[in-house]
């Protein structure tokens, strides 16, 4: 949620920052801002609505020609007050000394505010950011410290979350970057620095970044006036962090384009081979029946003796949780729950030792998610991740990981990851089943078929035209059921989420079985339903599903495997997916559902790569 960018450097700040707000859109795109620092003297430009509005008014404003080699930008997902011109960050304090960027919450921001209030303090916005802007400059007057410290002491008294990025208009050659519970990460070029909440708007600058830990800051600054640019990194209580270390970027700039598709969730979608090709990659060892996963080894004996498993994680991750479930008490025997990462963090899970937490997170800075792994770790719990995006806080805070290694995913729409994630959460269970004693037959049959995915997955994408169609004709409805059963329960949720928040149609996933409880009473000829029902161990249940909805006067699209053209005969439509294992079934009927949700969100002219209301990465609570 919100993403913030900054440079500081001899070049001109503004290609880098209007580029790099580009690039961080996914994470909010409310509104949007910028603050360029030049001849001591801030310039400011705000604008609701996407990043293009910004860019277009700046322009239009300056003939192209905005110049200033310090400058700091932020796109915004609101949380405290409306998506405005007045809402939208840069904020600037009463004084004008200070210009701050934030991505977060500050929990605390009304009592601060109270105390700023009755020191004469007036506020223009409703935004917690503004309060801290006025408590820093209010600081910094009354101490006469420098910049880097007046933010410091203010972060002190600040409760929440937060990455911001400050500049001093009576310091120019200084930027102050600090964070807690949201990323930042630090770009290291030749004599400039580039600072954002990933990784992507550094990437065509250079490689060399430093992910900063919670709790620490980021002080650039020129050791003289037009001097060379030193970093210095510390944490907000004082203490000095020397050689932080620095990573090496591998994403390419092209993974970051459309290259040729009209939206980033097509491109994402029809990705969905190669991905899976990445997703298994030196983690099956086919001709032995084994598996590997290089970060867990250290941890085998633990992982050996966990005696029962959560899975946690939000929206889809949660759900390819509950295609996990299953697996991990199919092939390792191991009882499983899933829990909405939100939850987790604050029931009292009293769980007992030789317990293992399993967090799934694309963006591996879900707040909720986060929090359930701090939680389990003040536990004493193992934890382990499934995690997309390298160095993120989540793959970081992770006792053991594993890497999706599907590249980044930018439309705000799941998946590449999601399908990655289902994947590797079995995966994961038949590590744990191989541990301990599962046949050698059977991890051997899993292991061939997974091998299969990829291509499987190529030839759904070739009939991608089908499901065209068929958005065509239900493109209408207010209305749909998604409904699955086991394996396939969590499918169905998969499929209703990616429907309403693409198409805006409303959207329930159900249980199959469930709808005769209760939801059934809704169907009509004008609530139509996508039954999952491939050839497997509840086939004959799901089919008795299907006749039930018909009998009722409801419309379905049954979605099976090849070959059974008895759907034909009961159904109103049938999507094919090919044979493969009971087990596997989901990663294979994400795909068509992914297409169907994309092409009536493009029907109804819907902007599919950002839906409204929503951003990518949730990192507020
Ligand atoms: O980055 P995460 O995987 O932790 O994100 C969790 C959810 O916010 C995410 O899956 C969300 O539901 C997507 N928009 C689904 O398409």
């Amino acid at each position: 949620m919100c993403g913030i960018v900054g440079y500081i450097g001899k070049k001109e700040a503004w290609p880098a920052l209007i580029k790099g707000l580009e690039r961080l859109e996914y994470r909010g795109y409310d509104s949007s801002g910028i603050a360029l620092l030049e001849k001591g003297e801030f310039l400011i430009y705000k604008k609701k609505g996407r990043v293009a509005e910004l860019s277009k008014f700046v322009k239009s404003r300056n003939n192209n020609a905005l110049s200033g080699g310090v400058g700091i930008a932020h796109t915004r997902w609101a949380t405290h007050g409306v998506p405005s011109d007045i809402n939208a960050h840069p904020h600037l304090s009463n004084g004008g000394d200070i210009v701050i960027v934030h991505n977060g919450i500050i929990e605390n921001y009304l009592s601060i505010k109270k105390i700023l209030i009755g020191k004469g303090y007036k506020f223009v916005s409703d935004t917690d950011t503004e309060v801290l802007a006025n408590l820093i400059e209010d600081i910094k007057k009354n101490t006469k410290v420098t910049i880097d410290e007046a933010v410091r002491l203010a972060l002190l008294q600040v409760v929440g979350a937060y990455a911001i990025l400050v500049l001093s208009k009576n310091e120019p050659g200084t930027m102050i970057v600090a964070k807690v519970g949201s990323p930042a990460v630090i770009g290291i070029g030749k004599g400039e620095y580039f600072i954002a909440s990933d990784a992507t708007p550094i990437v065509s600058h250079t490689k060399k970044v430093i992910y900063l830990e919670d709790g620490s800051m980021g002080i650039i600054k020129s050791n003289k006036r037009g001097g060379k640019l030193i970093l210095k990194v510390k944490t907000i209580k004082n203490k000095i962090l020397k050689n932080p270390y620095v990573h090496t970027l591998k994403t390419k700039i092209e993974e970051l384009e459309k290259g040729g598709y009209p939206h980033f969730m097509l491109k994402e979608i029809f990705e969905q081979p190669e991905s899976l090709r990445n997703t298994i990659r030196g983690r099956i060892i086919q001709n032995k029946g084994n598996m590997k996963f290089g970060g867990l080894e250290k941890f085998k004996k633990e992982l050996k003796n966990l005696k029962q498993l959560t899975i946690t994680g939000m929206g889809t991750a949660r759900f390819t949780g509950l295609i996990g479930e299953y697996a991990f008490e199919e092939l390792a025997g191991i009882p499983t729950k899933v829990e909405y990462s939100s939850e987790f963090a604050y029931r009292n899970t009293a769980s007992p030792l030789h317990t293992g937490l399993i967090a799934i997170s694309q963006s591996g800075e879900t707040a909720d998610t986060l929090n359930a792994v701090k939680k389990a770790k003040s536990e004493k719990i193992l934890t382990l991740g499934i995690v997309n995006v390298i160095g993120s806080t989540i793959a970081r805070v992770v006792d053991a990981g594993i890497y999706n290694h599907v590249g980044p995913e930018t439309a705000v729409a799941s998946t590449k990851a999601s399908t990655s994630q289902a994947l590797l959460v079995i995966m994961l269970a038949l590590y744990f089943g191989i541990m301990r004693g599962l046949p050698r037959s059977k991890n051997q049959e899993i292991i061939k078929e997974i091998a299969k995915l990829p291509a499987l997955a190529e030839k759904i994408l070739k009939k991608a035209d089908v499901i065209k169609k068929l958005a065509k004709k239900y493109k209408n409805y207010n209305n749909f059921f998604f409904l699955g059963r086991k394996y396939n329960a969590g499918t169905a949720m998969e499929g209703a989420l990616k429907m309403k928040e693409c198409s805006y149609i409303h959207a329930e996933g159900c249980n199959s079985a469930e709808l005769k409880h209760g939801p059934i009473s809704l169907i009509d000829k004008n609530f139509p339903s996508l039954v999952i029902a491939p050839t497997d161990s509840i086939y004959e249940k799901n089919k008795t599903h299907i006749e039930e909805i018909k009998a009722r006067g409801g419309k379905v699209i049954a979605l099976t495997s090849e070959g059974n053209s008895e759907m034909e005969k009961i159904a109103d439509d049938v999507i094919y997916i090919p044979k493969t294992l009971e087990m596997l079934t989901p990663i294979l009927a994400f795909i068509p559902m992914q297409l169907l949700a994309y092409y009536i969100a493009v029907e109804r002219g819907n902007d599919v790569d950002k839906p409204r209301n929503l951003a990518k990465s949730v990192t507020v609570e």
